[in-house]
């Protein structure tokens, strides 16, 4: 069978996480090169992964004519400027989320995939979820998605958001949100109003063009254990939840299943045992798992950083273990194979493109001007 040939583009801690291993399992396609400007991150993965070429120049990646498509996972400054730079020399591509900062970079995208005829995908790869694909079609067999709930809470402002600067986790992490509430609605954001307290942790509400309206809590000052993201959505009757992307329930919807779970996410390297035990037990088994992990990371960090013994630990945890927020099916799979069939099939669009991206990029901006001058921001005033 035909497979697509991908480079990724950018490979750290996400594509080693996710991306590499995705394409490595995909049925539809192959992992041709590994493109990064780090000379030991390439060293390291030619190693764990023989066949795979490996580049330090993203133009001789362009350059050869048996590439299809791109992963763009650097970080978010360089998404813009690469994925423009692929299309333009004829490649399909991947990048991740945020697509850019700001709304007007992510026009300059949205443009160039318009001028080049090549697809592009945006990683807001929740829509690409297993859980929230069904819970869409569920919601829309009782009339739509009239009030939305969701919760994104993580250790951004206490842990690994710190280096992006205090402020920018509507803008790097709460994308995702926007999009998947455009997702469910199938409508527009016309006002974004934003309460918030302190840094990284905000209230939005979201009024649609539909009528619909969604509340969003973010917060990044959860520690690891919690459990990351709730969907709760309310159609013309009946109420459907999604907890973790691995239990949905419905409640007071006829005909609907009352309860499913889906299985965990798997990673080629690391112990699996974790994918079959959140199909088992859900929820409950995605918090054990996280109580369980937190706890042994929390350890690995109060050994003297420079002893062999936290080089051992931390290697086993990140190349081993299930990483925490990595353990539960966020779509990232079904993103890439989809990415393949667009290339090899033209298969229709399902996954967020650029447009997308524009409009979470948007109703961010709304976001921050309410949350900076504490009123209702109508999309009007925004570019
Ligand atoms: N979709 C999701 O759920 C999700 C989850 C986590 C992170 N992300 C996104 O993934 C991106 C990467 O995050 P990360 O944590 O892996 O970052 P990282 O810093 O670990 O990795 C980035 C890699 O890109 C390489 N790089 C930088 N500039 C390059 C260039 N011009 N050409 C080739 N390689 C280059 C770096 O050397 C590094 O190895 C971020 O934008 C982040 O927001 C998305």
């Amino acid at each position: 069978m035909k497979k697509a040939q991908l480079a990724v583009v950018g490979c750290g801690k996400l594509a080693q996480n996710q991306h590499i291993s995705n394409i490595l399992k995909s049925r539809n396609a192959r992992l041709h090169t590994f493109c990064d400007l780090d000379t030991g991150v390439l060293e390291d993965l030619m190693r764990r992964f023989p066949g795979v070429a490996a580049s330090t120049d993203f133009k001789q990646v362009l350059a050869n004519p048996e590439i299809d498509g791109v992963v763009i996972a650097t970080r978010e400054d360089m998404h813009a400027p690469l994925a423009v730079e692929a299309l333009l020399a004829g490649k399909h591509v991947y990048v991740e989320k945020p697509l850019a900062e700001t709304p007007e970079e992510c026009a300059l995208v949205v443009d160039a995939q318009q001028r080049s005829g090549k697809k592009l995908l945006v990683g807001m790869n929740r829509r690409m979820a297993p859980a929230y694909r069904e819970a869409k079609e569920i919601v829309k067999r009782h009339g739509g998605a009239k009030a939305l709930y969701y919760r994104i809470a993580d250790a951004y402002a206490i842990d690994w958001g710190k280096d992006f600067g205090a402020g920018k986790r509507l803008i790097h992490e709460v994308c995702h949100i926007f999009d998947i509430c455009r997702f469910m609605t199938e409508s527009e954001v016309e006002t974004v109003y934003c309460l918030s307290r302190r840094q990284d942790e905000e209230n939005i509400v979201l009024q649609f063009a539909s009528g619909a309206t969604a509340m969003i809590l973010s917060s990044g000052y959860a520690p690891w254990e919690t459990p990351k993201e709730h969907l709760e959505a309310v159609a013309e009757v009946g109420v459907l939840t999604v907890d973790e992307f691995c239990e949905l329930h419905t409640y007071g919807m006829e005909n609907e299943v009352l309860c499913k779970k889906y299985p965990g996410h798997s990673h080629i390297e690391r112990e699996q045992s974790h994918v079959k035990w959140i199909a088992e037990a859900g929820l409950e088994g995605a918090v054990g798992l996280r109580r369980m992990l937190a706890d042994v990371q929390r350890r690995v960090e109060t050994l003297d950083h420079s002893s062999e013994e936290y080089k051992r630990e931390r290697g086993f945890l990140d190349h081993r273990l299930p990483h925490i927020n990595y353990s539960v099916d966020k779509g990232w799979l079904g993103a890439i194979e989809h990415f393949a069939d667009i290339i090899l099939n033209g298969a229709a669009v399902e996954a967020a493109t650029a447009q997308d991206a524009l409009a979470a990029a948007r109703i961010t901006r709304a976001a921050v001007i309410s949350r900076a001058e504490n009123r209702i921001v109508s999309m009007k005033e925004i570019q």
